[in-house]
């Protein structure tokens, strides 16, 4: 290969320049042209692109964000677009594409493969949502956002005997909530993938109190329901008057962790090599320590499971 594209896509995530970075030097390395589509499938559509070089990607690898900026692009999600797409492509000679992303994105990256575009794809979105990798790109800085940020509450919880809700990101996935409830030391967790019963909660709470606890957090994933929605719900069935706080976007922002930076510096690299090697129609992951390829189709065709014993580890250690 010659020139290869890369581009960020959906949701951002921190890491997503170190991963830009990775990708842009090992290719650079390996005698290859890089250039960058801005905003995504948009970018690519609308001829949106910058050349990366050696030293356009230099500084970034602790920036949040993505210098190629990021879109969800509902033009791609239909046969002409990614056509259109393909052709783009040609225009550029660029021979390979690299996405960076969820995986809404890697469907759109699976689209081109289907149409015989080389494809590689990471998994960036603080989500943790996609089977291929044990985790995705932002996740772990994000878990340590909500950590810094219910570590506080605790303090203010604590000071006035109070009971806060923190509502998290993950709107189909529990990844965040249940990662952060572990290391917040949280009372309860509630997520998209274990049935809530406000009646347990309850019973939780009245048991805590009873024994002279007197603040508690519960954190809440933002796919089950709000964190008012929650606090009206404990409010009308035992009259507990709870504070709320709703993390938000501040999750997705931030400089990446060691963990992020490392795991996107080893996924950008790889998805070159895997295209050294003649992949294509493959997404790179992290599995027990290792670099790995499978198909992007992975992504969105297996469901990653929550680990069942952090769960239990919340309600044994939140007591
Ligand atoms: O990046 C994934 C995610 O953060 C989800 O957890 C969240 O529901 C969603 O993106 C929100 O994205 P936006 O507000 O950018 O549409």
């Amino acid at each position: 290969m010659k020139r290869i594209g890369v581009l960020t896509s959906g949701g951002d995530a921190p890491g997503m320049n170190a991963a830009i970075r990775a990708v842009t030097r090992t290719a650079i390395y390996n005698n290859m042209e890089v250039i960058g589509f801005r905003r995504g499938f948009e970018g690519l559509l609308d001829g949106d692109v910058v050349p990366l070089t050696v030293s356009s990607v230099g500084g970034i690898i602790h920036r949040g964000g993505t210098i190629l900026r990021t879109a969800r692009c509902d033009r791609f999600t239909k046969p002409e677009g990614v056509r259109e797409g393909v052709a783009r492509l040609k225009e550029y000679d660029i021979e390979g594409l690299v996405v960076i992303g969820g995986d809404g994105s890697f469907r759109g990256a699976n689209e081109l493969y289907r149409l015989g575009v080389q494809v590689v794809g990471i998994p960036g979105t603080i989500d943790n949502d996609m089977a291929g990798s044990d985790c995705t790109i932002g996740f772990d800085t994000a878990c340590n956002t909500a950590l810094s940020c219910i570590e506080k509450l605790r303090d203010t919880a604590s000071s006035h005997e109070r009971l806060f809700i923190v509502e998290v990101m993950g709107r189909h996935a529990g990844y965040i909530a249940l990662e952060a409830a572990v290391a917040a030391g949280a009372e309860f967790v509630i997520v998209p993938e274990r049935h809530f019963d406000i009646e347990q909660l309850c019973e939780k709470l009245h048991y805590a109190r009873e024994r002279g606890k007197s603040h508690s957090l519960i954190v809440v994933a933002e796919g089950v329901m709000s964190a008012s929605e929650l606090a009206s719900q404990l409010r009308d069935t035992s009259g507990y008057d709870a504070r709320i706080v709703v993390l938000g976007h501040i999750q997705r922002g931030g400089s990446p962790s060691s963990f992020d930076a490392v795991l996107a510096s080893r996924l950008g690299a790889g998805a070159i090599d895997a295209f050294m090697r003649g992949e294509s129609g493959v997404m790179v992951g992290r599995e027990a320590g290792a670099i790995v390829t499978n198909p992007l189709t992975l992504a969105w065709e297996r469901k990653k499971s929550l680990d069942a014993d952090m769960m239990s580890l919340v309600d044994i250690l939140g007591i």
